[in-house]
């Protein structure tokens, strides 16, 4: 598996996104070293503050399979699907993320023509823990 292809996993996964409210569509797809890969799109509900993110969905889909070792995540977002700008991650997210990822994890924000390379890390320096 390698960066583009998980790119793609991404994007095929925004298409189910469910977002009647905001009409921002999002992806993630998530590697995991076992190979395997978990893919999430945002869910959104009439209460808003229901709403659950695509990085989160598929966080806790590899999680809920027993997963614990992650290699690397793409996320891809824009209105109605369309890739413009890069969407990052939120701030819930990144910390969900923090919770199972290394550090030096590669979070790969999708653009237009390929992606942008980051690492949890960068995203959220000094990440709450216990
Ligand atoms: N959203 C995500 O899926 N991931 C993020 O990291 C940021 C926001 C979703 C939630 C909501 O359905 C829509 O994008 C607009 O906020």
């Amino acid at each position: 598996m390698n960066a583009l292809e998980l790119r793609e996993k991404a994007i095929e996964a925004m298409r189910a996104a469910y977002a009647p409210y905001s009409g921002f569509f999002v992806g993630a797809a998530l590697l995991c070293k076992s190979g395997r890969i978990y893919t999430g799109c945002n869910i959104e509900n009439a209460s808003y503050s229901v709403t659950v993110c695509a990085e989160r969905v598929a966080l806790f889909s590899a999680v809920a399979a027993g997963e614990r070792d992650f290699e690397a995540i793409a996320v891809v977002g824009g209105k109605n699907g369309e890739i413009d700008s890069p969407c990052a991650p939120c701030g819930v997210c990144r910390q969900a993320l923090a919770e199972f990822c290394p550090k030096d994890m590669k979070v790969l924000l999708v653009t237009k023509e390929g992606y942008e390379e980051y690492t949890l890390e960068a995203l959220l320096p000094k990440s709450f823990e216990l």
